[in-house]
C-alpha cells in the first residue's frame, strides 16, 4: 500500500505559513529572548497532570481516559500500538528488496529499514500520535529532537502504510516534529532549544501528553493547591469553566486545535490558556476560507462557522460536544442536542418533520452532516487505482439534497428500516 500525496495548494500555504512562523519567531527570539525562556521555565511547574485531578473529579477523569482528547498522544505500549507485530502481517515493502519491519525487541519496539535482508537502520517507537479512529503515526527522539517515524497505521483499511506526505518509494527517517504538531496533541512540552534554531528540542520530562484536563481548564497546580489546604471551601478560585467563559473565548480554546491551518503562530502557543485570546498568538487569515477548501480533516470550527445554525444563534462546540465522555457514532443523542434548538416554538423545524415522522428524533445527522471524503488523509491502498479517503463529519450543517435520497432510499426501502 502506498500513500501518494499531491502537492496541493493548501500544502503550499502551509509551507508559507512554515517560513512565516520560522521569521516571526526569530523576531520573537530576538526582543525577548530570556524573558521567555525564563517563562517556559516557570510554566511546567504550573501543571499537575490529570491524575492528580483525578483524586477530587474521579467520575470525570474515569470517562475522560476513553476519550480521544486523552488518547492522542502516549509513550507505546502493545496495546496502544494498533498495527501488529506478527510475522507476515509485520511488514512494509517498498519494492523488492527494499522493506521496514515493525519488531519487538529487548530496548522497545522498532521500525527497522531491510535492504536485500540486511539491517540498514532503525528507529524506535518512542510516542504514538492518534487515537487511531483514523490512524496513528509514531515518533522518536534523536537527542533532544523529535522526528516521525517513516510507517504509519491507516485504521480504514486496518493495514501499515506508508506516513502520510511522504515521498512513495522513498524511506524518510528524519521528518522532524515541531511545536505547531504538539500544540494540538498534547498539552505541554516544554521546548528548550532557543527560538532561533530552526530545528526544535524538547525536554524529554517536561510533558503532559495528549489533550488533557489542563489543556481546557488551564494549569491546575493552583487550584490543586488551594482546594487541598481549604477542604470546607465548596468553591474553586484559580481553575477554568469553559462554561463560564464568554463565546469567544470557547471557540478560541477549540479552535487552537480544531482551525485548520488558516492559523499563522505569531507567538509560542503552549503559553495559551483555555480563557485566552486566539488573536494574541496566531493570525487567522478568514479571507481564505470557503465551503469549496475547507477540509473535513482538521477545520471543524472553519465549516461550523458557515452554517446558519451558528451564524443565527450563540452556539458554540459544547451545545452538541459533551468532552469529557467518548460519544463517538452516538446519533441519537446528538440529534437530541439538536432539537435544543430546533423545538416547536422556538427554531424552525425539519420541512421534513410529517414526511418522515416519528423516526426523524433518531437522526438529524446523517441528512445534514453528512460524512465527506477528506482530501488530506487520503491514501492509495495496495491494487486499488484510486485513493481512498477517511470519512469525516461535515460541520457545514445544511440541506444536502443527495444526502437526504439516500436516507430515504434506505428508510422506504424494500426493508423498511428504522432510521
Ligand atoms: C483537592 C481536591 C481537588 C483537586 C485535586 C482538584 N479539584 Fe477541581 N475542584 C475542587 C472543588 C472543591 C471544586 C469546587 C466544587 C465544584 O465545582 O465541584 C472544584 C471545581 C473544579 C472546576 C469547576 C470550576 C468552576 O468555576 O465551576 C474545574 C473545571 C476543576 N475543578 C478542574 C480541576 C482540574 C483540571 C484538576 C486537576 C488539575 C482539579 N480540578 C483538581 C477540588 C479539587
Ligand atoms: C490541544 C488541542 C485540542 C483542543 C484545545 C481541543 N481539541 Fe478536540 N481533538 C484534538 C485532537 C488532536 C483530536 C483527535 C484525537 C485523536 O483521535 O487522536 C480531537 C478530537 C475531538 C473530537 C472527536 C473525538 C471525540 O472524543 O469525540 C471532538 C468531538 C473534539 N475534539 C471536540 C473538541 C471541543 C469541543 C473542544 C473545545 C472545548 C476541543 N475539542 C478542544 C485536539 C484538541
Ligand atoms: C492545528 C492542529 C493540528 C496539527 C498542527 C496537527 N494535528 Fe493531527 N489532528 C488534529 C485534529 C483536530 C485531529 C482529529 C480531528 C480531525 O481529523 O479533524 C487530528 C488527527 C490526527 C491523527 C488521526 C488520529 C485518529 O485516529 O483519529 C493523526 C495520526 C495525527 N493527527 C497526527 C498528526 C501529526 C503527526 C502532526 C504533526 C506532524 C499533526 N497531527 C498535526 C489536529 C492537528
Ligand atoms: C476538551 C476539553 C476538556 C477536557 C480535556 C476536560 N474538560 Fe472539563 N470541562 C470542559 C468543558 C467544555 C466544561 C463545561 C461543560 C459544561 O458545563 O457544559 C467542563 C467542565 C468541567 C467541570 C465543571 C463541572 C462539570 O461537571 O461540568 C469540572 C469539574 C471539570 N470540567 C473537570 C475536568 C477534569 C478533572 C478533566 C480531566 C480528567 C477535564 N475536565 C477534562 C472541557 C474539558
Ligand atoms: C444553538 C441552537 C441550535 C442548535 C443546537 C442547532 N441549530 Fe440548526 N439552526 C439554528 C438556527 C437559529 C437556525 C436558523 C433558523 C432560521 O433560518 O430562522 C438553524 C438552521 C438550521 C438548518 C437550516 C440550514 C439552511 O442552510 O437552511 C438546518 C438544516 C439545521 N439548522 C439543522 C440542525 C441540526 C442537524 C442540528 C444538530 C446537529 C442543529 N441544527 C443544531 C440553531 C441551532
Ligand atoms: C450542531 C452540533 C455540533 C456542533 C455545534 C459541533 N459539532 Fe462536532 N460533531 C457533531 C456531530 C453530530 C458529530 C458526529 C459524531 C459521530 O458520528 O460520532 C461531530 C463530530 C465531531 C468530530 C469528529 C469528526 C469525525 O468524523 O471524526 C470532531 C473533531 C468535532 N465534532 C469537533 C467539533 C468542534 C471543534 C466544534 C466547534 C467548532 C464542533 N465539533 C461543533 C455535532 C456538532
Ligand atoms: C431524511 C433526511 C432528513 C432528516 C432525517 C432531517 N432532515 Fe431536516 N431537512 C431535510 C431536507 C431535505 C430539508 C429541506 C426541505 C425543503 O426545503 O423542502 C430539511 C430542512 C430542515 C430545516 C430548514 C427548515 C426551514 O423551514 O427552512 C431545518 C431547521 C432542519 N431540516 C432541521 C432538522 C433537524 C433538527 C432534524 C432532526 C430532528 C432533521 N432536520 C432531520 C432533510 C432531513
Amino acid at each position: 500500500m502506498r500513500i501518494i500525496k499531491k502537492i496541493r495548494p493548501s500544502t503550499i500555504i502551509i509551507i508559507l505559513i512554515a517560513s512565516c512562523i520560522f521569521l516571526l519567531t526569530r523576531c520573537i527570539g530576538d526582543s525577548g529572548n530570556s524573558e521567555e525562556k525564563a517563562t517556559a521555565r516557570d510554566e511546567f511547574k504550573k501543571y499537575t497532570g490529570s491524575k492528580v485531578c483525578a483524586s477530587c473529579h474521579k467520575d470525570i477523569y474515569d470517562k475522560h481516559i476513553l476519550t480521544e482528547h486523552y488518547l492522542t498522544l502516549a509513550p507505546p505500549t502493545e496495546k496502544n500500538i494498533l498495527g501488529s507485530f506478527e510475522k507476515g502481517k509485520n511488514v512494509f515493502a517498498f519494492d523488492d528488496v527494499t522493506n521496514i519491519t515493525m519488531e519487538k525487541r529487548d530496548s522497545g519496539f522498532f521500525q527497522v529499514e531491510y535492504n536485500n535482508g540486511n539491517e540498514i537502520r532503525k528507529g524506535r517507537f518512542d510516542m504514538v500520535v492518534g487515537s487511531g479512529r483514523k490512524g496513528q503515526s509514531y515518533l522518536t527522539w534523536v537527542n533532544n529532537r523529535l522526528v516521525q517515524l517513516p510507517i504509519t497505521y491507516f485504521s480504514p483499511a486496518a493495514q501499515w502504510s506508508n506516513s502520510p506526505g511522504y515521498p512513495p518509494n522513498k524511506i524518510v527517517f528524519n521528518r522532524p516534529i515541531t511545536s505547531r504538531c504538539l500544540e494540538c496533541h498534547s498539552t505541554y512540552f516544554e521546548k528548550i532549544s532557543d527560538p532561533a534554531i530552526e530545528l526544535e528540542q524538547f525536554d524529554h520530562h517536561k510533558i503532559i501528553y495528549a489533550v488533557d484536563c489542563e489543556k481546557c481548564h488551564g494549569p491546575g497546580a493552583m487550584h490543586v493547591d488551594f482546594q487541598s489546604k481549604n477542604p470546607g471551601i465548596k468553591e474553586a478560585k484559580f481553575i477554568v469553566n469553559p462554561r463560564k467563559l464568554t463565546r469567544e473565548q470557547v471557540l478560541d480554546l477549540c479552535t487552537l486545535c480544531h482551525g485548520g491551518g488558516q492559523l499563522a503562530k505569531i507567538k509560542p502557543s503552549f503559553q495559551f490558556h483555555a480563557g485566552d485570546s486566539l488573536s494574541k498568538y496566531f493570525i487567522r487569515n478568514k479571507a481564505a476560507l470557503n465551503a469549496s477548501n475547507i477540509d473535513v480533516h482538521g477545520n471543524q470550527m472553519g465549516l461550523l462557522s458557515l452554517s446558519k445554525c451558528f451564524i443565527m444563534s450563540n452556539m458554540t462546540c459544547i451545545n452538541c460536544h459533551n468532552t469529557h465522555q467518548n460519544e463517538n457514532g452516538k446519533v441519537a443523542l446528538f440529534s437530541q442536542r439538536c432539537m435544543t434548538c430546533h423545538t416547536e416554538g422556538h427554531v424552525k423545524l425539519c420541512k421534513m418533520t410529517a414526511e418522515i415522522g416519528p423516526a426523524i428524533t433518531q437522526n438529524c445527522i446523517d441528512c445534514h452532516m453528512p460524512k465527506q471524503p477528506s482530501h488530506a488523509v487520503s491514501v492509495f491502498l495496495q491494487g486499488s487505482p484510486a485513493p481512498t479517503p477517511a470519512l469525516m463529519r461535515t460541520h457545514f450543517i445544511k440541506i444536502y439534497p443527495e444526502e437526504t435520497k439516500k436516507v430515504l432510499a434506505y428508510l422506504k426501502g424494500p426493508i423498511k428500516k428504522k432510521l
